[in-house]
């Protein structure tokens, strides 16, 4: 099964709706005759933006969060249905800093993965462990949780459209990015949990990222990795040549 490399951006809370015009206008001009996925997950005010300007070129837009309810007194929140309307492609569920800080538990990624898999949107599922479950040699244990507690009740027609990113949260935004040795550990063991969750066939076509303080310097050799098919890019994502120079690793 050969599964097409896929590099997400995550700008986080970075980027006005001018900014991301400018950024798409430099971007488009770049990415042309690559066979890499490309998306760009932006804050709800860029989309709109982002689906316009990349009409046409093949670079994907996403979301970063969404309501697993489809409409309702929510005051804040977002609904699959709106970012449906609005043409989005992606969209993260369960980001470390969403867990971290906007209490999102694997109960509430299951209702979201369940909400945007009822539609078109295809989520990219983040998972990972802090630096002391690792340190205590709970990593394994963590990950495979965060797995069969997210993804209960989704049928295995519905896995392969679900994009998961390991992103180990003592990497995020640190500069200290896990070896590719220690993401494709945990990359093969994501896989193996896959299989005994939905067997081997459905598991060999899922797209596994791995994210943190991925940049040009090291892409390659992450992206080497067999059991690495993309990656989830926060910081080096914001600048278009960097995020490029990733995508053509
Ligand atoms: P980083 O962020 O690349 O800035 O470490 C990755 C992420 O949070 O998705």
């Amino acid at each position: 099964m050969i599964r097409t490399p896929f590099i997400a951006g995550n700008w986080k809370m970075f980027k006005t709706k001018a900014e991301a015009a400018a950024f798409a206008e430099e971007f488009k001009g770049l990415y042309q005759g690559t066979d890499v996925k490309a998306a760009i997950c932006a804050p709800f005010t860029d989309l709109d933006t982002l689906v316009e300007a990349f009409r046409g070129t093949g670079i994907g837009v996403g979301a970063q969060n969404v309501h697993f309810e489809p409409s309702g007194a929510y005051t804040g929140e977002v609904s699959v249905g709106m970012l449906e309307e609005i043409g989005v492609d992606y969209c993260i569920v369960g980001h470390s800093e969403r867990r971290q800080y906007f209490a999102e538990t694997d109960e509430t990624v299951n209702l979201k993965l369940k909400a945007l898999l009822a539609g078109p949107i295809q989520p990219i599922m983040c998972v990972g462990e802090s630096l002391e479950q690792r340190d205590a040699g709970e990593l394994f244990d963590v990950v495979r949780r965060q797995l069969t507690d997210g993804l209960a009740g989704i049928p295995e027609a519905d896995i392969r459209r679900v994009v998961i990113a390991y992103e180990p949260i003592w990497a995020i935004g640190t500069g200290r990015t896990a070896t590719p040795e220690q993401a494709e550990e945990m990359c093969a063991f994501i896989r193996q949990v896959l299989i005994e969750l939905y067997g081997e066939d459905a598991a060999d076509e899922v797209i596994l990222q791995y994210g943190g303080s991925v940049k040009p310097a090291n892409a390659t050799e992450i992206m080497n990795m067999d059991e690495i098919d993309g990656a989830l890019v926060g910081g080096a994502s914001l600048k278009p040549a960097d995020l490029m120079a990733i995508i053509d690793f």
